[in-house]
Order: C-alpha cells, then structure tokens, then sequence
C-alpha cells in the first residue's frame, strides 16, 4: 500500500481519494461531484451550500452513521460514504453521456 491507497474513502462502493485535512465534502467536490442527495419534496439537487456546517444541505451517511455534514466530518481512510447510491453513478454516466455528445473535446 503506497501513500495514495491509504487516502481512500469508499463512496457508494466507488474508491473515493481526499488530501489530508480535506473534509468528505471538500474530498467529493475534489472529484467532480457537487450533488449527493436530493430534496425530499422536490427531488433537487444538494451538496455543499454553506460549507461550514449551518445549513445542513451536505448530509450524507458515514460509517453507518446517517446525517452527518459532509462539510464539517474529516476524510479518513476507508470511511465508508453513503448517498443513497446514485450520485457516483449518475456522474459516471453524465460524464459518458456529455463525451458522447462531444467526442472532439474528449483527452481521455
Ligand atoms: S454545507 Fe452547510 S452544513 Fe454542510
């Protein structure tokens, strides 16, 4: 296990790597993903809002424990994320889906 392995947090089954002093927020912001739960009423999208641990639109299940605010809990390896299961993977398909419609604009 080098350095990087050892700054992991398991997302929704999905390797999630932060920088030490990064909180889980800053860790999925760092990654792309800017939405990790939805509204009960109207479905839409939250993540970080206040970022300092007011307004409670950041929360997220840690290892085992729900609600917690994902912009005030710290990263740590191999903490296990819970979101509800479908951000990683909308992501993932929202970024085949944007390559789909502009292949000329795709570096990977
Ligand atoms: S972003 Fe407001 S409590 Fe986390």
């Amino acid at each position: 296990m080098n350095n990087n392995d050892e700054r992991l947090m398991d997302c929704d089954g999905a390797p999630l790597p932060y920088e030490p002093g990064q909180s889980i927020g800053a860790a999925l912001m760092n990654a792309g993903i800017t939405s990790w739960r939805t509204t009960r009423k109207d479905g839409k999208p939250r993540g970080l809002f206040c970022g300092i641990g007011v307004c409670y639109d950041c929360l997220l299940t840690v290892d085992g424990q729900v609600n917690q605010r994902a912009c005030v809990v710290p990263a740590t390896s191999g903490a296990k994320i819970e979101t509800g299961g479908r951000v990683l993977k909308d992501t993932a398909i929202q970024k085949e889906t944007d390559k789909a419609a502009r292949p000329e604009e795709s570096h990977d």
